[in-house]
């Protein structure tokens, strides 16, 4: 009698667990999606990891992007000698800058492709080299790839990226999209503290009904930026330039930041060496970027001569009076950094800024003697958990999809521990 109930109730405990193992599986990460009807592209920006030790030059091969804009979107100093061949040191995070388009009816970024090496799965490309920006499955299936484990070597494959440009505006203020892979640590008050945002924003922003996120997810996080008004015919049509950061235009020949004093774009001749067609305003002898004051009785007259976009290889210009109540001080730029060597972790994974607390109990001793080992913009030194930020971060997501092995050993394990109950 008791011995019939346990069968009964270990069958129906059996029946109900290979119920779980055939039911399709959980969504795995989340991901947040804009949907699109045309096909105008606009700047975004992915958030990467490192996975090693990385020239410029060949992180920005591996999203196929100018390894120069690469360095100024993250406010690097270009001028560093023989800077391109820098090593970026694994595990630094980076702001890499792409271009967003509409695929299908969504947003994407699909200009990145990767040549298959010896050793790579779609796993290890999507979850390490991509550093999760990417899944296995999005690989196969932008692919074709119906067995994953034959991967050619050398075989050229599409990276489909995530990206948003909900309009370039957040709140109806310029704002370019950062696409970030939750990191195992992270909260999202940390990461909208981080990111001089608001829970409420990121929730509207990714349409989430909790504060709840998992590591793996992919969030859009809205960066303010300087928007340009370029004419539809510029090649640089669209222009978004973050808050904090450069970017290089017109074929090397015109570098504009934004910010910090405020979020205007200003653009002037870069310092490249590259032959570029004349920068000179019309009826004046004022160049890109220069701006004259007059203090008048009635206020300020101030001339600013301003890159108006790059049409049919021309620099365009335009010429701007205006009268101002003051005369406004000199331009500020973005603070440039060196190009680092080493990573500072509680740079990335800091819930406040908190410049009080700048190096107390952070960092190993090893990298406080590095100079210009202080994070990239954006991330304030601050004194906040010390945890590592583990190798297999992003591949937190696809332990999901190892669950059904998990669950038939839990079934073998059961069934052992039923078989001295049966006897
Ligand atoms: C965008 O769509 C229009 C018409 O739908 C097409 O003519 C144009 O080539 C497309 N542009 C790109 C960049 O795909
Ligand atoms: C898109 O942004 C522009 C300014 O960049 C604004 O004028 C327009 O109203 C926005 N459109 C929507 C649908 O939000
Ligand atoms: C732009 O960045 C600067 C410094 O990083 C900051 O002080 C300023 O508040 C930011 N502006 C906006 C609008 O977020
Ligand atoms: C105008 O801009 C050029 C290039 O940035 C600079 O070399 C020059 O000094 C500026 N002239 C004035 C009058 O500001
Ligand atoms: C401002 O400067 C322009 C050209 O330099 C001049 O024509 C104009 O009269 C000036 N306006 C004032 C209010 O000083
Ligand atoms: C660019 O300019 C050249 C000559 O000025 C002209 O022949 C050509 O049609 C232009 N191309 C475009 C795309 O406007």
């Amino acid at each position: 009698m008791e011995k019939q109930d346990t069968i009964l109730h270990c069958t129906v405990f059996l029946l109900l667990l290979f119920q779980i193992l055939s039911s399709p599986k959980p969504a795995a990460c989340k991901s947040t999606i804009e949907p699109c009807t045309n096909n105008d592209s606009c700047n975004a920006l992915l958030g990467y990891t490192l996975y090693t030790d990385l020239k410029v030059s060949e992180v920005a091969s591996l999203f196929q992007i100018d390894p120069i804009s690469l360095l100024t979107a993250n406010a690097i100093d270009i001028s560093y000698p023989d800077v391109e061949h820098h090593i970026l040191p694994s595990k630094l995070f980076i702001k890499v800058p792409i271009s967003c388009s509409c695929v299908d009816g969504i947003r994407k970024s699909v200009s990145t492709h990767y040549r298959t090496r010896p050793s790579d799965t779609l796993s290890s490309i999507a979850d390490s080299v991509y550093g999760g920006l990417v899944s296995a499955d999005q690989l196969s299936e932008a692919n074709s790839i119906s067995d994953p484990s034959v991967l050619d070597v050398g075989q050229s494959l599409v990276v489909p990226l995530p990206c948003t440009c909900f309009n370039g505006t957040d709140n109806s203020l310029p704002a370019i999209y950062m696409s970030y892979v939750v990191q195992p640590v992270d909260s999202l008050a940390a990461i909208a503290a981080r990111y001089f945002t608001t829970l409420t924003d990121l929730m509207d922003v990714n349409a989430m009904g909790s504060t709840a996120i998992t590591d793996g997810d992919i969030l859009a996080i809205p960066i303010p930026a300087c928007a340009s008004n370029f004419p539809k015919s510029s090649a640089d049509f669209g222009l978004l330039v973050p808050n904090g950061s450069y970017a290089i235009t017109a074929g090397h020949c015109v570098q504009c930041s934004c910010g910090p004093r405020d979020l205007n774009l200003y653009c002037m001749p870069a310092s490249l060496a590259v032959s570029c067609s004349s920068m000179q305003c019309k009826n004046s002898n004022l160049m890109v970027g220069n701006v004259t004051v007059q203090q008048g009785s009635g206020g300020c007259n101030v001339t600013s001569c301003s890159y108006d976009g790059i049409v049919n290889g021309t620099i365009m210009t335009t010429l701007t009076p205006s009268l101002q109540p003051r005369c406004p001080g000199p331009q500020q730029f973005p603070p440039l950094v060196a190009p680092p060597t080493s990573v500072r972790r509680d740079s990335e994974l800091a819930p406040a800024p908190s410049p009080q607390s700048d190096g107390i109990g952070l960092g190993t001793p090893k990298s406080s003697v590095v100079p210009s080992t202080t994070g990239l913009p954006g991330f304030p030194p601050a004194n906040g958990p010390i945890s590592a930020l583990s190798s297999g971060a992003s591949a937190a997501c696809s332990l999901v999809i190892p669950l059904p092995t998990l669950t038939s050993s839990l079934v073998l394990l059961l069934v052992k521990l039923m078989i001295p109950a049966l006897l």
